[in-house]
């Protein structure tokens, strides 16, 4: 059994006095919820009092990225032991605005998630093809390279701690969705990459979820899919009504 992952990136959004009636108007939304493990990311400002609004409740919190060294002299760096201390359980490594916006490389991704788990943090790894490379039919091996790369060196039970998260950069806050099939494809294919490079019993345990452009009116049909183990939803998830249906919508 694979339990759900509902996760909220709030992305740049939110100052630390906003995020908190956010997470305030999540924690209230959800208080009644079962089933799905719920977590949210906000920027790095207001994860400290975020984590005060969730602590003690059923909400995660997580960040949007981390650097892989201890420490150091990396001027505007976040260590993993710093969000470990403020209370953060995930962290987003390698989101495709990342990607492609801050030279993130899969080799970076790698490290990232080495320091994450080395910390006990739960990296949720992201990795999707551009709309170019769908379009060129190389999205399957695309993803693969993606994994290849994240999970170099990795032993079975490091990989074992993973969430994936299946995220095509073309149905990223562009409202188009990736439909539940071609999701489903993605998602089974990266479940195979992972037996192929790591294990098959790990890979039949890993959660993958999916991302991009999920809203309440299209959250059931993607996470009803079995091959489907939650969602990382970025614009639904800066309002806690629109976030909690898709929590409540991932209860199987
Ligand atoms: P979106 O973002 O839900 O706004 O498409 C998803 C993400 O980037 O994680």
């Amino acid at each position: 059994m694979r339990r759900p992952v509902i996760a909220g990136n709030w992305k740049m959004y939110k100052t630390p006095s906003e995020a908190v009636v956010l997470a305030k108007g999540i924690v209230k939304a959800l208080s009644s919820l079962n089933g799905p493990e719920v977590v949210v990311c906000p920027p790095f400002a207001a994860l400290t009092a975020v984590g005060q609004v969730v602590a003690g409740s059923r909400i995660g919190l997580g960040a949007q990225n981390l650097h892989w060294a201890k420490e150091g002299a990396y001027t505007g760096e976040v260590s993993a032991d710093m969000l470990r201390d403020i209370g953060c359980r995930y962290v987003i490594v390698g989101h495709s605005e990342r990607r492609q916006y801050f030279g993130e490389t899969d080799e970076n991704v790698n490290k990232k998630s080495c320091a994450a788990l080395a910390t006990g943090l739960i990296p949720i790894v992201c990795v999707g093809e551009t709309l170019a490379e769908r379009e060129a039919g190389r999205a399957d091996a695309v993803v693969e390279m993606q994994l290849k790369g994240a999970l170099s060196g990795l032993s079975p039970e490091q990989v074992r701690r993973l969430i994936f998260a299946y995220e095509p950069v073309w149905a990223i806050g562009t409202g188009q969705t990736a439909t539940p099939i071609q999701a489903e494809e993605m998602h089974a294919h990266i479940r195979k990459t992972i037996a192929m490079l790591v294990d098959a019993e790990i890979a039949s345990g890993v959660r993958i979820l999916y991302g991009g452009s999920v809203k309440p009116d299209n959250a059931k049909e993607l996470l009803d899919r079995p091959e489907i183990d939650g969602a990382l939803i970025g614009g639904a998830s800066l309002q806690a009504e629109s976030f909690a249906a898709i929590a409540r919508a991932a209860t199987k």
